[in-house]
């Protein structure tokens, strides 16, 4: 996927009541997050520790070429090592 057809994708993040629009100045959801002003834990990012996990109420997402221990359901995510694939509702 192009860094242009992930552009735009709205990802919402339910606990802060904040939104935040993915964009090409970040990498990770994560980044996104603390950008908006979401408090989100992590501690490795790099997708191996899952202090990051949080759950998926909406959306799709990938890791990419990132290489991560993920988590076994589709519900959850790492965000300090994933990126949006379409608009997304998160739970932190
Ligand atoms: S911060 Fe360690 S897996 Fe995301």
């Amino acid at each position: 996927m192009s860094d242009q057809d992930k552009n735009g994708f709205k990802v919402e993040f339910k606990k802060s009541g904040l939104t935040a629009h993915w964009n090409l100045n970040v990498e990770t959801l994560l980044e996104l997050a603390e950008d908006a002003g979401v408090a989100a834990d992590s501690s490795c990012q790099s997708g191996t520790c899952h202090t990051c996990l949080v759950k998926v109420i909406e959306g799709t997402f990938d890791y990419g070429e990132n290489d991560v221990f993920a988590p076994e359901s589709d519900d959850e995510i790492l965000i300090c090592s994933a990126v949006p694939t379409s608009n997304m509702v998160i739970d932190v």
